[in-house]
């Protein structure tokens, strides 16, 4: 462990000492405002801007514009199945992979001026300290226990998560499972792993979750409460962090050294270590002060689970106090002329080449939020995007 941590650099944090950083003030509304941290692999289409991190760039302008005392934070989920299924396709390392897509990212929510305090990246020295930090709490706290789309027949589910019905999913419960690279039905073999015990958090959670969704003061959208409300009735189970692979944060335990956390556990952890990189140690000042902090989280509804459900028990089960979500607001989902967007499809429009249509980055903001998938899915199609901006 000691080994893998030394052979990462030291981070460098980007603040500027002389004109000072910006923490909580007492007397101040101080609030702390997340975009989702969209996976490093994939372009960012239309729907992934509106989504989040567009939505939370206007909310953190009001703020500013009101006189909140108010930081933006957002980055690339990079660790995981995902960026090494890429790298593999590519012939490139995930680091690679991260390097050049991370920087994609930014150039894209730059032109589109979104204005981050700042966007960072999971896989850093300061992701591997909090996410094992986490760990070690749940741990000592003997929240685990050790041991590892068949809903509506999608034939192109992934192994954690569906992209239709969004429900999570067991790899190993998946009809006809093939491998995304050489197209072989996979073998299943057995092999020890580290579970987060829901159930026996789920107490607490629920009462989070009803206390914050009936406060008058927060705000949930209502897919939000509704997805949340629907994993507390149907029970909380207990939900493997752990997984055979290289790229990843590595697990803090005698026997698990050749495995990483899931990117689900770790994913929601990178908000903590992108503020750690902006302000050292100083990111506790916004993270561990639930009484002076509001914090505001900006989703799509795919990722209502993990920022309602699984990453509010990991923090509650380490007995520190976190600064929780207060405020979820989750989008519906934006389609093209109809469509899903797809990459590989060709089938929407990308953020790469966006900037080649001649179309100013303030048009393409107007039409976004107007069709903000504020309740329901909405459609971008060009004629309609013709007919509002050209009045
Ligand atoms: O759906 C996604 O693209 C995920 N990478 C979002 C993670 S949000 C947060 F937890 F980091
Ligand atoms: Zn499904």
């Amino acid at each position: 462990m000691a080994d893998y941590l030394s052979t990462w650099k030291s981070e460098p944090t980007y603040f500027d000492e002389s004109a000072g950083k910006k923490l909580p003030e007492d007397g101040k509304r101080n609030v702390l405002i997340t975009a989702a941290l969209p996976y490093v692999n994939n372009v960012p289409h239309l729907g992934n801007i509106i989504g989040c991190v567009l939505s939370g760039d206007v909310f953190s302008r009001y703020c500013k514009i009101v006189g909140h005392n108010s930081i933006y934070i957002g980055g690339t989920d990079e660790y995981g199945t995902a960026t090494e299924m890429k790298a593999l396709k590519e012939g490139k390392t995930p680091q690679e992979i991260c390097e050049q897509f991370y920087h994609l990212h930014k150039q894209i929510y730059e032109w589109f001026n979104i204005e981050f305090d700042n966007f960072g990246r999971t896989s850093t020295a300061n992701q591997t300290e909090i996410a094992q930090d986490i760990f070690k709490k749940l741990h000592l706290n003997d929240r685990y226990v050790s041991g590892t789309c068949p809903l509506c027949k999608y034939e192109d589910a992934r192994g954690d998560q569906c992209d239709k019905c969004g429900k999570l999913i067991d790899a190993i419960d998946l009809i006809e499972p093939k491998c995304h690279i050489c197209s072989e039905r996979p073998v299943v073999k057995s092999s020890n792993h580290v579970f987060l015990d829901l159930k026996q958090l789920s107490p607490m959670v629920e009462e989070f979750i009803n206390q914050v969704t009936s406060a008058e003061n927060s705000h949930w959208s209502s897919n939000a409460i509704a997805i949340s409300k629907s994993w507390i009735k149907s029970g909380l189970e207990k939900r493997c962090i752990t997984r055979d692979l290289k790229w990843g944060t590595p697990v803090p335990l005698e026997g698990f050294e050749d495995k990483v956390f899931y990117v689900w556990y770790d994913a929601p952890i990178g908000y903590l270590s992108i503020t750690k990189t902006l302000l050292g140690d100083d990111w506790t000042k916004w993270w561990k002060n639930p009484d002076n902090v509001d914090l505001y989280q900006f989703i799509g509804k795919d990722n209502v689970a993990f920022h309602a459900v699984v990453f509010p028990s990991c923090e509650l089960g380490t007995g520190d106090k976190y600064t929780m979500v207060k405020h979820l607001c989750a989008t519906e989902y934006l389609n093209y002329e109809n469509q899903k967007f797809s990459k590989s499809r060709g089938t929407g429009v990308f953020g790469d080449t966006v900037s080649d249509l001649g179309i100013p980055a303030d048009i393409w903001r107007f039409y976004l939020l107007y069709m903000r998938p504020e309740n329901q899915d909405t459609t971008f199609s060009w004629d309609d995007f013709m007919a509002k901006v050209s009045k």
